[in-house]
């Protein structure tokens, strides 16, 4: 293949290091999780979960399908969501990337400095940007961010968009180029001085004078579903991506892409990324989701799924065929809905459920392997704190959520009448000071004059 025609050794990434350690595979010790009986129980589950959230930066809304209940996403927007996810506890945001979306890097690049431990799934592409170009931007927002920087490795699926930024490659050929980059995209990172001829890309004296935070480089992600992105991830990556199939379809491929590892010598960690509708309730949760796509009309559905057609891409055309364009059989699998991908190119399943319920259900992929979870739901900023809310708790997270700095007893909800916690007033009235309140909490004396 291409790799008779360089003149270099090859070395596959036996994970990179980050400058915080890693803190999983870990087994489960004393998570009490109430799981329903017939879901897998926490102890068969071994590792901890990343769960990351999601930057649209290709649009938002309560809607799909309409420019209804739809937001302008500029930076005030953006920065509230990353915020948010910051300080809600999320490992990380991903940020698609594409001729619809704001740029990725840029982006990543505002963020960094209103966040603090949020990491930013940002992609590399090969065919658009040189490897020694992308160690350099890489480099710097490592550093720049304190080792905050995971890397999407995106070989494109969309051949218009493709041609447009100058890139003519057919499907294999694209990933043909995506391994010549990443052989001296990884040499860069790791300090060398590289002189490399390959088939699709040459450099010469290829150098990286400042080093990234992460050693030898952040980790790399990957997310295409045909032979060749099995085999780049396999060769080549830390973390494989799936977008949100049905179990089987998701274990078949697991298994795959882990074959092809082993076959190297090397171990690939995995990785769903699939919307979540979660409510209080079972009920409330599919009314949702069918709110979702309450303005999506039929033409609207067949338009957008004439474009994804076109796509040389086999994860879009393994979504696409999770629905076949019709809104009638949207449930693929149990709470797993397809009617965000009736509209949207990529990931189009979301799980869909009262709380107990989608945990259990990412507790199922956890079994499968799955220990990297990107979440979203529409619109994101409010359903960062809904999922943050009512299903982080549920999840054996590998990141601590952030410490809350208590300024009474920690999360409460509001004061009543100026004076009780919701839980003090219950109890009879207790003031924040802990002492028994000698009005009682039925009759609240006036309002402080610095009230
Ligand atoms: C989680 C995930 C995220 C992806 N993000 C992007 C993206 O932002 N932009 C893009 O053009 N493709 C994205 N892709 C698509 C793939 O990277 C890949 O280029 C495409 O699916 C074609 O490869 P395939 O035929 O091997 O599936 C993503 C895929 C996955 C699974």
């Amino acid at each position: 293949m291409l790799l008779g025609t360089q003149r270099v050794r090859v070395d596959c990434c036996q994970g990179s290091t980050r400058a915080t350690p890693y803190r999983w595979p870990f087994s489960f010790v004393g998570f009490s999780p109430g799981a329903p009986a017939s879901g897998p129980q926490l102890a068969e589950v071994e590792r901890r979960m990343d769960i990351l959230w999601f930057l649209p930066t290709h649009g938002d809304g309560r809607y799909l399908g309409t420019s209804e209940g739809a937001r302008a996403v500029d930076l005030p927007y953006l920065r509230q969501i990353a915020q948010a996810a910051d300080s809600l506890g999320f490992h990380g945001v991903l940020l698609p990337t594409g001729r619809s979306c704001e740029d990725a890097w840029v982006v990543a690049g505002a963020m960094i400095a209103v966040t603090e431990r949020l990491r930013f799934l940002v992609a590399l592409r090969p065919g658009i940007m040189s490897p020694t170009f992308a160690a350099r931007m890489t480099s710097t927002l490592d550093r720049l961010s304190n080792g905050r920087v995971l890397l999407n490795v995106v070989t494109g699926g969309d051949p218009a968009e493709s041609e447009g930024d100058g890139v003519f490659l057919k499907h294999d050929d694209r990933y043909a180029a995506t391994v010549e980059f990443l052989v001296v995209f990884k040499r860069v990172m790791a300090g060398e001085n590289v002189d490399f001829e390959g088939r699709h890309l040459a450099v010469r004296g290829a150098k990286l004078f400042y080093p990234p935070a992460q050693k030898p480089h952040p980790p790399l992600y990957i997310g295409g579903s045909s032979e060749a992105g099995h085999d780049v991830a396999a060769r080549d990556c830390d973390v494989y991506l799936t977008w949100g199939e049905p179990p089987a379809a998701v274990a078949q491929k697991i298994a795959d892409v882990r074959q092809r590892a082993a076959a190297r010598g090397r171990v690939v960690r995995f990785g769903l990324r699939v919307h979540v509708i979660v409510r209080e309730t079972e009920s409330a949760a599919w009314q949702a989701a069918e709110s979702l796509i309450a303005h999506l009309d039929d033409a609207s559905i067949a338009s957008a799924q004439k474009a994804l057609a076109h796509f040389e891409s086999e994860g879009q055309r393994r979504m696409a065929a999770l629905h076949g364009g019709r809104r009638d059989a949207l449930v693929v699998s149990p709470n797993l809905w397809a009617g965000v991908g009736l509209a949207r190119g990529g990931a189009g399943t979301a799980l869909v459920g009262d709380p107990e319920t989608v945990a259990t259900r990412l507790r199922e992929y956890a079994t499968l392997g799955i220990d990297t979870f990107i979440l979203s739901g529409y619109p994101h900023l409010e359903e960062a704190y809904r999922v943050a809310e009512l299903l982080l708790p549920r999840l054996p997270l590998s990141h601590p959520r952030r410490p809350v700095e208590h300024n009474l007893t920690g999360p409460f909800g509001e004061m009543l009448a100026q004076r009780y916690t919701p839980a003090a007033a219950r109890a009879g009235g207790v003031t924040p000071s802990g002492t028994q309140d000698p009005e009682g909490s039925t009759r609240p004396r006036p309002r402080a004059p610095d009230a």
